[in-house]
């Protein structure tokens, strides 16, 4: 199977590039334009069925010939501007990778791609109005630049269905860890200022809640529906289920990396900074097959490993 994934030297992607190399027959193209990403986190070095080639997914001629090059089978369009301060102070930008979705999908299209995995965000849940938040009954209040992207790609995703029969999955990633994590993202920030004794700095009282997923499971979960046929043409939340308080968070880590740390409070944020996130995981749960890897565990694992965080 020839499979295409984009952003591929960035956290998550990277790791499903590893696993889905485990299988020889699978061959892997990454392309990634080091936006976040970095040359170390893909795993080329480890796998010989894994290519790299630098591209930017939002040029539609870089992306293209790429496309016409090998004739995929499957793409994960993962490749996004991410982070909440660089999406927030760059709000341009970020509508830009419309373009990028519009490009996949339409050499998906023409070029006999079987299937389109899209990696969605939380975020389209905006300020959510029930919980736990359901694939299809909660409704999307997104209203950010970046969650309203994410928003108009899930749409792309399900007109190309209706209008020319591509199929496709939606995953949407609720906050996601795990070692080559950037620290634009609050378990690798923290961890990052607990090592080094730093202030560890929250929004508000630290009051909102969120679930964390640690990466394995996210992986596990997302190759499971690719090699098990399931969930196409769907929506799947892909996330923790336990809610935890930010500043219980931080106290965790601060406890294990036995640091010095401060915990910081800084004023709320005015916009973006959801009181409460809580996927309903039914659906993951019926891929995972298995217990979720409680936080706990995950940081450890983190702490094992922090050779992206430090
Ligand atoms: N990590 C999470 O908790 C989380 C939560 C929700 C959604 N997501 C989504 O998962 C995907 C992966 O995110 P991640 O956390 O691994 O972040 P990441 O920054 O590590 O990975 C994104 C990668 O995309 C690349 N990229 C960005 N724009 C590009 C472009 N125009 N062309 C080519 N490459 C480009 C970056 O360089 C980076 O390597 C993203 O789509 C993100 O929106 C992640």
């Amino acid at each position: 199977m020839k499979i295409l994934i984009t952003g591929g030297a960035g956290f998550i992607p990277s790791y499903l590039a590893e696993k889905l190399a485990e299988k020889p027959e699978n061959n892997i193209v990454i392309v990634d334009n080091f936006l976040t990403g970095r040359k170390e986190k893909i795993p080329t070095s480890k796998h010989n069925n894994i290519k790299f080639i630098k591209c930017d997914v939002n040029d539609f001629k870089d992306i293209s010939s790429v496309f016409y090059a090998y004739s995929f089978d499957f793409v994960f369009h993962y490749a996004a501007m991410v982070g909440v301060k660089r999406t927030q102070e760059n709000p341009v930008s970020v509508l830009e990778d419309i373009y990028g979705i519009k490009n996949v999908l339409n050499l998906s299209k023409n070029t006999g791609v079987k299937r389109v995995y899209f990696s969605s965000s939380s975020e389209v849940y905006g300020e959510p109005v029930e919980f736990p938040q359901n694939e299809h009954t909660t409704p999307l209040n997104s209203r950010l630049p970046y969650a309203i992207v994410k928003n108009v790609g899930e749409s792309y995703l399900k007109s190309y269905k209706q209008e020319f029969d591509l199929d496709y999955t939606i995953f949407r990633f609720f906050n996601t860890y795990g070692p080559k994590q950037s620290k634009d993202f609050v378990v690798s920030k923290f961890i990052s200022s607990a090592l080094n004794n730093k202030d560890i700095t929250i929004y508000g009282d630290g009051s909102q809640t969120r679930t964390f997923c640690f990466i394995d499971d996210n992986i596990t979960a997302t190759t499971n529906a690719f090699y098990e046929n399931k969930f196409i043409n769907d929506v799947v939340n892909i996330g923790g289920d336990i809610e935890i308080p930010i500043l219980d968070l931080a106290k965790l880590i601060i406890r294990l990396t036995d640091s010095k740390s401060k915990i910081i409070h800084l004023p709320a944020l005015k916009d973006g900074d959801m009181t409460r996130r809580k996927p309903d995981v039914t659906k993951m749960k019926q891929l995972l097959n298995k217990e979720t890897i409680p936080l706990e565990e995950g940081l450890k694992r983190v702490l094992q490993n922090t050779s992206f965080i430090i």
